[in-house]
């Protein structure tokens, strides 16, 4: 299933969709993989597995693939069939992905999610989430182990869901579930039942509470919105990773900053962490990321930015968080 390939140059060749809908054109000399999504012509994949490719020298193209939201079926159909090697899947067709492959991993089971997909020789979908090890590999570069700490985990949507399984794996002591709509959180620790130390529980029940990591799955962020948090939550030494990035802190990062956080994370190192997982799994070459962060995070951008769906900045570009002064419409 996994496969290295030792073609040399020419190197990757990465392209935004152009095209209409739906619409490809696979080059016949190389290996071909895509996003798809829809928006998707903002997303950073194509960037990334350039970059990955460049540096482990692999031949192959990856596009950006915009598919109407009623279409992923077909497009998946033709994708395959033209002879695409493999994809990342982006909002809104992570549930589509996952019931479209013939075998999806435990991880993707659970989340009911598939951000990656490759075909094997004889034509089975394979399908895996890797947005949660994506997580689990950023705070582990910077040396935030999960093992045994208590963590705070915000919100209850897809983002959280797709990363539970993987935060789980890490065997933490406490993983509290907390979000607005409580009954989101319940039916999450319903479907995770069999792990001890998942807990759901409100806003109003935090006060007393001290936690090592505290991680916001929400999309609070998005919309300049500050969780309802106790002052005195950090426990010393802790650490707040927001899974949106922007150019400028988040309102939880801003937050957390000025609570007291030792550590203050972005997303920006999850997206590329799933990225390199995705490459790892069509290539079976693990690509080295930080360098690909860096080179991310180097590129100015004309206005800010904010994002939380990994393989695509499209859908939440024009929200702007307070802090942010520019204006997105502009980018
Ligand atoms: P996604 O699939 O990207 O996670 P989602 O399913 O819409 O998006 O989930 C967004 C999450 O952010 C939810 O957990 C939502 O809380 P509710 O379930 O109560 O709606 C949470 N969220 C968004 N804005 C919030 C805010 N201002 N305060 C608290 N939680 C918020």
């Amino acid at each position: 299933m996994k496969k290295s390939d030792s073609k040399q140059l020419p190197l990757a060749t990465a392209s935004i969709a152009g095209q209409a809908p739906g619409q490809f054109n696979l080059d016949p000399a190389s290996d071909n993989y895509c996003v798809m999504g829809n928006p998707v012509s903002h997303s950073k994949s194509p960037r990334i597995h350039q970059a990955f490719a460049e540096q482990t020298r692999q031949s192959l193209v990856y596009q950006a693939i915009q598919v109407d939201d009623d279409d992923f079926p077909r497009t998946l159909d033709s994708f395959q069939a033209a002879g695409g090697k493999g994809l990342n899947i982006t909002v809104p067709f992570k549930g589509d992905a996952w019931r479209s492959v013939d075998v999806a991993s435990p991880r993707a089971d659970k989340s009911e999610a598939v951000n990656t997909i490759w075909f094997a020789e004889d034509g089975t979908r394979h399908g895996d989430t890797t947005d949660g090890v994506g997580l689990v590999r950023d705070l582990s570069r910077h040396e935030i182990l999960l093992q045994s700490k208590r963590i705070l985990l915000l919100g209850a949507g897809g983002a959280v869901r797709g990363v539970l399984a993987s935060l789980l794996d890490e065997a933490p002591a406490e993983l509290m579930l907390v979000n607005r709509t409580v009954a989101r959180a319940e039916a999450l620790i319903e479907l995770f039942r069999g792990y001890p130390a998942l807990k759901a529980g409100h806003y109003e029940a935090l006060s007393g509470q001290r936690f090592d990591i505290i991680i916001n799955g929400t999309s609070a962020s998005l919309n300049g919105e500050l969780l309802p948090l106790p002052a005195d939550i950090l426990a010393q030494g802790a650490c707040c990773y927001d899974m949106v990035y922007a150019d400028t802190d988040t309102v939880f990062n801003h937050w957390a900053r000025q609570h007291g956080a030792a550590i203050v994370l972005d997303g920006l190192g999850m997206l590329v962490e799933q990225a390199a997982e995705s490459f790892f799994i069509w290539r079976g070459i693990r690509p080295e990321t930080r360098s690909v962060i860096e080179m991310l995070r180097s590129v100015k951008r004309k206005a800010c930015f904010v994002v939380r769906d990994t393989n695509n900045d499209s859908r939440d570009t024009f929200k702007v968080p307070a802090a942010c002064p520019s204006n997105p419409a502009t980018r």
